[in-house]
């Protein structure tokens, strides 16, 4: 087990099989089938996912990976914004500590999450559904396993939508900036407020 509240993993193709064998049975029964979302460094998880995908390991499907440059680029509201628009679960993975290609991003975003799961129990969310890891490039069978646990465990925790209300207030499904808005706020002349990438 690792010094960031990481869960432990199993590592025999027996559980992995046997993790496949459940998702396909819950699939098959029509149960809940979470979603995931996964922030993961481009150097070290995304290549080690690359890896898993190639050497077609068996991992469940509900896994949708977004690639940062290091997890020390991870900030909180990118985890809350993925819980409001609909994710079930995060994962969090990154280079093994010493590893990091920017030095120490890894350890800064050791930091931060150590407090930030007891801010999500705070927001009322279970930290249950959010799964910090170092997974390196070479560690696909790893990255298996954390995606197969995650979704087994977030499986059972249910759905979480206790804040899929806040994305539909907030951001209309048409208007993907209207989150930028203040109220009341208008450019002189009463045009719209200014967006990002609007000319000035
Ligand atoms: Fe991977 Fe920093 S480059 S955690």
């Amino acid at each position: 087990m690792s010094d960031v509240n990481e869960p432990e993993r199993a590592t025999s193709p027996t559980t992995r099989d046997a993790a496949t064998a459940s998702d396909a049975a819950a699939t098959a029964s029509g149960a809940f089938e979470p979603r995931i979302t996964a922030f993961v460094c481009n150097w070290c998880t995304y290549t080690g996912a690359d890896l898993a995908g190639t050497s077609r390991l068996h991992m469940a499907s509900n896994v949708r990976i977004i690639r940062l440059p290091c997890t020390g680029r991870i900030d909180h509201v990118f985890i809350v914004k993925a819980f409001e628009r609909g994710a079930d679960g995060v994962i969090v993975s990154g280079c093994h500590p010493a590893d990091c290609h920017y030095t120490a991003g890894n350890y800064h975003a050791r930091r931060r999450f150590g407090v930030f799961r007891e801010l999500l129990s705070f927001m009322g969310v279970d930290p249950a559904r959010l799964t910090f890891s170092w997974v390196s490039a070479s560690e696909g069978v790893k990255w298996a396993d954390v995606v197969n646990e995650t979704v087994a465990r977030v499986r059972s925790l249910g759905p979480f939508d206790a804040y899929h209300g806040l994305a539909g207030a907030a951001t209309p499904a048409d208007d993907p900036f209207a989150a930028y808005d203040l109220p009341g706020e208008e450019r002189p002349g009463g045009e719209p407020a200014l967006r990002p990438g609007d000319a000035p």
